[in-house]
């Protein structure tokens, strides 16, 4: 390592504690008096229930790590290994850090089983318990030794969720969510019939079209509009033969997004004008697709498709909570959705809500069931409601749904609006300017202002690949996920500049996958402009949004070394070595040639391999 070194005079001050190298011999050059290693402690760990996918549930506890020395690193040398001791458990799998630098931290995991006769679920404690080559109380630095501990108490097992807010909200979100970091969200209805969402400062979303019809003076202007276009006496339900699957190919659509990238998609099933596009009992609703319009399961087409010809996509389910004038809600109405019967915006004569069959309680007898029926017969992964201060029964639908999921070893998840905390986050149309620990997953339409399609926005208004791509190294750096909507038209077809600005943004992302997916945020900065970080186990990633010139300097404490490998990722150059200027932590440098430069779009992104 230091052998091979242009820089060992600046590597020997950065180290000059050396004992993060006390495995390999440079034991030689860096004196043992003043040698110590890094200093590491346990913060905030967590038994959580989630397991390692696709292993036979072995339960994750998750900590940070931190090293409080201000000089020695952690490298693959120290071989960190964390495990617990505990009459509940075993470890399964050690948790282990191949790079630490000087004052950071980052997220560790350990693997564990309940020991045999220790039921899933039980109340237990443990202790994690380290150790390390090169720490200081390592008496010289020959051998491991006891490294910090902590103590952790918890559910072992992964256990029953029982129907209490309390133990609902002690759900946590999968690691293959954090994983997938970019999904298509999708906003499809009989709103796409209008399709109208005024352009500019006064656009906002064409999903809302019918509630937007019912306030005169509103900036989208949808009351004036509306009687102008179609008259005072065409209601919204009237719009129902006008959503048709004429151009709606299931296939087409999955294959789509698969090119784009994304690694999930989340389509609308029931928006708030009420009107469904998946199947369930008659008994509780006909106002869905099924029965009007096209007379078909669009989410059961879809996720049909996804099933046979893209079965890496996760599947998603948007699904609001209220209906905005379905008259069993009256009972919870309030502001926006002041349930219903629905009434003419024009003449206020009361009106037929389509397709509604009476029942006692919408909760237990609309949503509870609709819900149940995604949750149980579409099989989704994620959960994505909307409204979150709506009336609700999510402790009832989601214990004995994450019970059931987890019997048949799948790990499902539901975002922050079902009415409980939620296992992420969802900020809408904006997205977070620093890193935010609870998981996150930002929103926004392709549209500058809508997630329904609204046929007066301008081509190119409409985001475009090099837009896709930096949004979403930004939001990745940050902890966040990125669900990209689009809206297609009444028949199924997805507008031409939408289908580009995906396939564009694809061809980066699949190109540089690796930085992208399956990695972590790096929990010192967020990165000012033009910077982004990831980071794995194994690797730490630069990403430069736009086009780099000659010399890269790098000014934040990236935690290279010496003898690190730093390559180009995508794009026309990958794999290529780039050479590296190293001064010691915070003064990093890349020299890249004409070829690096010119050889990518959108993000240039490098890579440093821990040695
Ligand atoms: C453990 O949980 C606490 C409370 O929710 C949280 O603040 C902390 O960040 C969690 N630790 C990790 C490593 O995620
Ligand atoms: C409904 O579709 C028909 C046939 O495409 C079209 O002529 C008509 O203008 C549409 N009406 C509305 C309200 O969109
Ligand atoms: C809806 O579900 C019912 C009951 O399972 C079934 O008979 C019907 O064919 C389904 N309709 C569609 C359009 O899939
Ligand atoms: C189900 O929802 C209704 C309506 O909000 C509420 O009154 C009832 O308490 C809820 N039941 C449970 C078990 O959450
Ligand atoms: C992010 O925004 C918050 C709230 O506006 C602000 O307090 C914070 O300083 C901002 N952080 C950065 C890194 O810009």
């Amino acid at each position: 390592m230091l052998r091979s070194s242009l820089f060992a005079g600046s590597l020997l001050a950065a180290l000059a504690n050396g004992a993060a190298l006390a495995a390999e011999p440079v034991s030689d050059v860096v004196s043992r008096t003043d040698s110590h290693g890094p200093v590491l402690n346990i913060v905030a760990p967590n038994i959580t229930s989630k397991w390692f996918e696709k292993s036979d549930y072995v339960q994750i506890i998750e900590m940070f790590v931190e090293n409080t020395d201000d000089k020695a690193y952690v490298t693959a040398a120290n071989g960190l290994k964390i495990s617990v001791k505990s009459s509940s458990l075993d470890t399964v799998v050690p948790g282990t850090l191949k790079r630490l630098a000087p004052k950071q931290s980052a997220i560790v995991q350990v693997g564990v089983r309940n020991k045999r006769g220790v039921k899933a679920g039980t109340a237990c404690s443990a202790e994690l318990v380290s150790e390390y080559h090169g720490g200081r109380h390592s008496g010289g630095g020959s051998g491991s030794s006891a490294g910090p501990s902590a103590k952790v108490s918890g559910s072992c097992g992964i256990g029953d969720f029982e129907a209490s807010v309390q133990s609902v909200e002690s759900h946590t979100n999968p690691d293959w969510f954090n994983d997938a970091k970019y999904g298509i969200f999708i906003h499809w209805g009989v709103y796409a019939a209008p399709a109208y969402g005024n352009v500019g400062e006064n656009e906002n979303y064409a999903e809302w079209y019918w509630n937007w019809m019912h306030r005169k003076g509103d900036k989208t202007a949808t009351y004036e509009y509306h009687l102008e276009t179609y008259g005072a006496d065409f209601n919204y339900d009237d719009f129902f033969p006008n959503f048709t699957t004429k151009n709606f190919d299931p296939k087409a659509w999955v294959d789509l997004f698969s090119d784009a990238g994304a690694q999930y998609f989340v389509p609308t099933t029931k928006h708030h004008d009420g009107f469904a596009i998946f199947n369930f009992s008659e008994s509780i609703s006909r106002r869905s697709s099924v029965h009007y319009g096209p007379k078909r399961d669009i989410i059961g087409d879809l996720f049909a498709a996804a099933r046979k010809h893209q079965p890496h996509l996760r599947l998603g389910t948007y699904f609001s909570m209220p209906e905005w004038y379905n008259p069993a809600y009256k009972r919870y109405g309030s502001g926006s959705f002041p349930g219903g019967p629905p009434t003419n915006p024009y003449t206020g004569a009361e009106l037929e809500y389509t397709g509604y069959v009476e029942v006692d309680d919408f909760v237990r007898d609309i949503q509870l069931p609709q819900m149940q029926t995604l949750a149980y017969e579409y099989d989704v992964d994620i959960m994505w409601c909307d409204i979150s201060g709506s009336p609700n029964n999510m402790t009832v639908l989601a214990a004995p749904w994450l019970n059931w999921a987890r019997d048949r070893r799948r790990q499902v998840t539901f975002n922050n609006r079902c009415g409980l905390r939620g296992d992420f986050d969802t900020p809408e149309y904006t997205t977070n300017n620093e890193t935010v620990e609870h998981k996150w997953e930002a929103s926004r339409g392709m549209d500058p202002h809508s997630y329904g399609y609204n046929y007066q926005t301008p081509d190119d208004e409409y985001l475009t690949g090099e837009s896709i791509a930096r949004t979403l190294v930004d939001i990745v750096s940050k902890n966040g996920n990125f669900l990209l909507d689009i809206g297609p038209e009444h028949d199924g077809a997805i507008k031409e500049v939408m289908q580009r600005g995906l396939r564009d943004a694809g061809r980066w992302i699949k190109s540089h996958g690796e930085a992208i997916f399956n990695t972590r945020y790096w929990k010192v900065t967020p990165g000012l402009d033009p910077l982004r970080y990831t980071t794995t186990h194994d690797a730490f990633y630069i990403h430069h949004l736009g086009a780099p010139s000659g010399t890269l300097s790098i000014a934040d404490p990236v935690p290279y070394l010496p003898g690190d490998k730093v390559t180009v990722v995508g794009g026309k150059q990958h794999g290529k070595t780039v050479p590296v200027k190293w001064d010691g932590i915070g003064k990093l440098s890349f020299e890249l040639s004409d070829e690096v430069v010119q050889g990518d779009e959108y993000v240039w992104t490098f890579k440093i391999e821990y040695k």
